[in-house]
């Protein structure tokens, strides 16, 4: 048993007690009529990727952990593959993930790496970064090659006895949604089940993106970050996954690979996290609204009336304006410490994932924009455990109307603008307008709102 089986197994004091909570958690989670012991068998089945009562899963559990644990993260042929040749890959429509359990060699300089093999198998080349459908992100993501050698390898400069999970810092970074939905979200998929026993390579390393999610990166890995570009020498590892599995727009499926995880563990893991005290929005008496307020386009014109008028009807408001160099310990808490979000479309509703069980989020649905709002925010928001509501505005309430004129195709037709393109729609209607809201009408929102919340407003 190499020293990684070890720590994980019969473990630091630390990690026997992360292991007695995760368990405890775990059983807590589950029906009151299965035994705290049923569920942790039902745990170990998710495990094995549903092949519980197969004895070659069970008894790898014991023997050899890591590959265990990477075997958890590919399934059906994938998996037959991994069994038989130590290496697989998966591809699917957004992402590609290849992984080995066998001793590699990486050239950090060259971002190969080198795996050893008799039998003759195929190079690969893999950006990992989880949207591999869109190709302009994927200009900003630097390859990795993988390669299969029968001859001896570069001798190792670094030895490490956790494998390491190589993934890009480039790509869509510097949006908030993006970083959560290409990076942060898929990167607890991929990686939660090992427990922090695993390194981090940060390919297209950013300073600046590797700090803002440093409280993140350290729980899931503890040990120090790799930035292959300023440390340029022949590391070697007992394994490697390189790419990050993605399951959908700021979603995690607990039925799909590697398994057993949902958007309530993400919360729960972020609360841990960034220490946000408030699970359920019950906990919280006043009535409280956060507002996310947009610095350059989709703007609120008439902001400070919006303010006005909720406070009229008792809510407490607080306007943040994130931007990518927020800090997430801040707006995390402001956010966690509401019971209603309002915002207009954009990255900034990405903080969803912050708000207690049972919130409102109210998103705001500028002209044009009725399917990016359902498909990023409005869907994934029901898997949340929020409440959501949209404020679909009329065209009165944007500046488009004033711009093109009421008969215009741009206001009564969006659908003939994408159809000239996506960036011909976006000029126009994801950075070309603001809104200026209707307070009649949004007013009666937020008071659906406080019903929603079971409360009535006092001017109700
Ligand atoms: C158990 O898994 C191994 C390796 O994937 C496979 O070869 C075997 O057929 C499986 N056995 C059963 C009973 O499913
Ligand atoms: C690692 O890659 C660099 C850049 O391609 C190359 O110059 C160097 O020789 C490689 N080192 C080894 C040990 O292969
Ligand atoms: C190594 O692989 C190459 C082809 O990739 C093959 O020509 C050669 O015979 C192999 N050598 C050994 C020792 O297996
Ligand atoms: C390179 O990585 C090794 C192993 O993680 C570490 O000990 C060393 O300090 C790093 N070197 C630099 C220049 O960061
Ligand atoms: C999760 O994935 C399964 C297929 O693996 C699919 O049937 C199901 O609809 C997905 N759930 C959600 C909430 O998307
Ligand atoms: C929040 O707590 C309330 C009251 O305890 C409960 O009825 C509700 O189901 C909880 N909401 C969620 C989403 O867990
Ligand atoms: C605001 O909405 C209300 C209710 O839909 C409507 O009667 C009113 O005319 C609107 N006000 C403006 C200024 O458009």
């Amino acid at each position: 048993m190499g020293e990684f089986s070890k720590t994980l197994l019969l473990g630091s004091p630390s990690l026997l007690f992360l292991f007695v909570v995760i368990i405890f958690l775990y059983a807590s989670s589950f029906p009151s009529d299965l035994s705290p012991l049923g569920s942790w068998k039902q745990h170990l089945t998710d495990w094995t990727g549903g092949l519980g009562q197969n004895k070659t899963s069970q008894d790898l559990v014991v023997k050899d952990p890591m590959k265990y644990l990477l075997r958890r993260l590919v399934r059906g042929q994938d998996r037959i593959q991994l069994d038989f040749t130590g290496f697989s890959c998966h591809n699917d429509l957004h992402s590609e993930v290849c992984l080995t359990n066998k001793p590699i060699v990486i050239n950090n300089s060259a971002l190969t790496i080198y795996i050893p093999s008799d039998q003759q198998q195929l190079d690969h080349t893999v950006q990992p970064y989880a949207r591999k459908e869109d190709g302009t992100a994927m200009k900003a993501v630097a390859p990795v090659k993988m390669i299969h050698r029968n001859t001896s390898l570069p001798a190792c400069r670094f030895n490490h006895h956790v494998p390491a999970m190589v993934f890009s810092s480039g790509g869509f970074t510097g949006n908030l949604f993006h970083e959560f939905n290409e990076v942060i979200i898929p990167l607890f998929i991929t990686c939660r089940h090992f427990r922090s026993e695993l390194q981090f390579i940060i390919t297209d390393f950013k300073p600046w993106w590797v700090e803002k999610y440093s409280r993140i990166l350290s729980q899931l890995s503890r040990f120090e970050i790799i930035n292959p570009a300023a440390n340029a020498s022949i590391h070697c590892f007992p394994g490697v996954v390189v790419g990050l599995k993605y399951h959908d727009n700021l979603a995690l499926n607990y039925t799909k690979i590697p398994g057993g995880y949902s958007m309530f563990d993400f919360k729960d893991f972020l609360r841990t996290t960034y220490n946000l005290k408030i699970q359920n929005v019950s906990k919280i008496q006043k009535l409280s609204v956060v507002l996310i307020s947009r610095p350059m386009s989709r703007r609120f014109l008439n902001e400070g009336k919006m303010v006005e008028m909720m406070e009229e009807l008792g809510f407490q408001v607080d306007v943040i304006k994130p931007n990518r160099m927020s800090s997430l310990d801040k707006f995390s808490g402001v956010i966690n410490s509401c019971n209603v979000m309002v915002g207009a479309h954009g990255a900034g509703l990405t903080n969803a994932v912050f708000l207690p069980d049972g919130a409102v989020f109210v998103q705001v649905v500028p002209l044009g924009l009725d399917w990016a709002s359902e498909t990023y925010f409005g869907g994934p928001a029901k898997e949340m455990g929020v409440k959501y509501m949209k404020y679909k505005i009329d065209p009165d309430e944007s500046t488009l109307l004033d711009k093109y004129g009421p008969d215009h195709p741009v206001i009564v037709d969006p659908m003939s603008v994408f159809l000239k393109g996506y960036y011909a729609a976006r000029e126009v209607y994801v950075d070309g307008q603001d809104m200026k809201i209707n307070l009649t009408r949004f007013r009666e929102t937020l008071l659906k709102a406080g019903k929603l919340l079971g409360r009535s407003t006092p001017l109700h």
